[in-house]
Formats: structure tokens, sequence, C-alpha cells
């Protein structure tokens, strides 16, 4: 049985996997970003091998949050679940960041670099991340006027191709990036076509199956199916060039190997 740690744990598809995994008898590292929040796992903390607390708008926290998991121990497989979706204005986190870059992007990158070294990683995309295209000159958004749809998109290229680049960089690691569809949750709305238990499906088999259509790495899964996600995420010169951005921005170095 795998140990697993899933951020954003608290609701939707992060809550819907942290359920699945448990059911199956894994072991689970819940998140929740405020002491608050946490009260909403309700049953879940009691079932869970520990809990982390942080908000992944502040470096602070997040980089507490890597602590507060390498205090618990090794982990099988982190799932970077946690996500924002259309912020109304580009924000400014406690370090002076676009909220949509800090959450999306900046956190799973520290979270990544920090955390003990899992055999398995996983990273929520979207089909959205086809419009984020040429995002790499104005990454913090301080230049262009902001636009909340494309903030998105370009989130979860950066994090198709952080997906892509440890594959190449950690070969002891399976790393994969997941669109989980669009799904009945807060973020996703009452209207959306997928249900919870299809929309963390993939992301769970790919933590814990050993399977072997499962133990592969440096691919784009949607509804346990590969595909091929934008040519940015798969080219090596924008990976690195992300990479470097976003070490820069957080001082944080991703090791190579
Ligand atoms: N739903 C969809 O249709 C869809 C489609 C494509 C991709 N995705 C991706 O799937 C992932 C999960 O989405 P979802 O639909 O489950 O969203 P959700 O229902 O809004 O849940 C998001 C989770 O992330 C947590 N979170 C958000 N901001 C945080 C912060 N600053 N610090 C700590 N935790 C934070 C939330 O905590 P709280 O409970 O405290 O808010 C919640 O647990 C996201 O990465 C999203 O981009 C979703």
């Amino acid at each position: 049985m795998a140990i697993v740690f899933i951020t954003g744990s608290t609701d939707g598809l992060g809550r819907a996997a942290a359920q699945s995994l448990l059911d199956q008898g894994h072991r689970v590292v819940l998140h929740a970003r405020s002491v608050d929040r946490a009260a909403a796992l309700g049953e879940l903390t009691s079932r869970g091998a520990g809990m982390v607390v942080g908000d992944l708008r502040s470096a602070a926290e997040t980089k507490s949050i890597a602590d507060q998991v390498n205090a618990i121990g090794r982990m099988d497989a982190i799932i970077h679940n946690a996500g924002v979706y259309t912020q109304r204005s580009r924000g400014s986190t406690p370090e002076g960041h676009a909220s949509t870059l800090a959450i999306n992007t900046l956190a799973p990158y520290m979270l990544t670099a920090l955390i003990e070294r899992p055999r398995r990683l996983i990273y929520l995309s979207s089909g959205l991340h086809r419009g984020g295209e040429g995002s790499l000159d104005d990454l913090d958004w301080n230049s262009r006027a902001w636009d909340s749809a494309k903030a998105y998109a370009e989130s979860k290229l950066h994090v198709v191709a952080l997906a892509f680049a440890l594959a190449r960089r950690w070969p002891n690691v399976l790393s994969n990036a997941v669109d989980p569809g669009w799904v009945r949750t807060k973020m996703g709305g009452a209207s959306a076509p997928v249900d919870l238990d299809t929309g963390q499906r993939t992301q769970t088999w790919l933590a814990v199956s050993e399977d072997s259509a499962a133990l592969v790495s440096g691919r784009y899964w949607h509804h346990l199916r590969q595909e091929e996600p934008a040519d940015e995420a798969t080219d090596p010169g924008f990976q690195e060039e992300l990479i470097a951005k976003l070490g820069k921005l957080t001082g944080v170095e991703l090791p190579r190997v």
C-alpha cells in the first residue's frame, strides 16, 4: 500500500482522490489551506496518515507545507491538485506575485523541489492549457493587462511542461500530467458533464497502480488515455526557460538530476 500526498484535499477532485485512495486501503496525507478549512475534512482527518496546513498563495507557507510533509516521511506519490480558476484580478501575494501564478505554478514547482523526492509525481492540468502559449515573457503579469482565462491557461501549460521536464531530468521518478475533464466541483460548477469519481480516477491510478500502463513518465493523460499536449509543453527549450524563471521568482532551485 502506498502513501500519497494530495494538495487541496478539502474539496473537489483532491478530496475525491483522497477518499478513493483511502477506500482502496492506501495512506493519504491531506492538505488544507488553513486550520479553519481543515475542519471541512471531517471524518477524512482520522482516516488520513497526516495533515499539513498552509496557503499556497504564500511562499513562506508553501515552504512550511514542504517541511510538514518531510517530517511525516517520504511519500510514494504526490498529486499536485490544488488550484484556482479565473481570478477577478492579478492580485498580489505576500511576495508580490500574481495569485494564479503563485497557487497554480509557483507552489507545485516549490513543493516539487523541496519535498523529498517521491517515486511518482502527478500534476493536475487542464485541456485549457492549449491556450497558454507565449507566457514566458511576462510570467508574473507585470506588464500585460490582466486576463484571468489566459492566466489560468498559462498556469496549466506550466505544470505540463514541468511534469515533462521532470520526466527528462529525474529518470527514477514517474512524472505525468492529467486533464481531468470538466468536472462538477466548486471550480467546474454544477453543469459540468463529468462526475467527481470519473474526474479523480486517472490521477489516483497514476499514483498507485502497478499496471504497466501506469508505470510511464512524461505523458499527458485524459480519462485513463494518453493525449498529446501543446507543443510548448514537450519542448525542452521551453521547459528549461520556464524552470530557470521559476527558480528566479521563487529563489528555489530545482535539482537537475
Ligand atoms: N473542475 C474542473 O472542471 C477542472 C478541469 C480541469 C482541471 N481542473 C484542475 O483540477 C484541480 C482541482 O480542481 P477542482 O475542480 O477540484 O477545484 P476546487 O473544487 O475549487 O478545489 C480546489 C482545491 O484546491 C484548494 N486550494 C485552492 N487555493 C488554495 C490555496 N491558496 N492554498 C491551499 N489550497 C488551495 C481548495 O481549498 P479550499 O477548499 O479551501 O478552497 C480545494 O481543496 C485544479 O488544479 C484544477 O485546475 C479542474
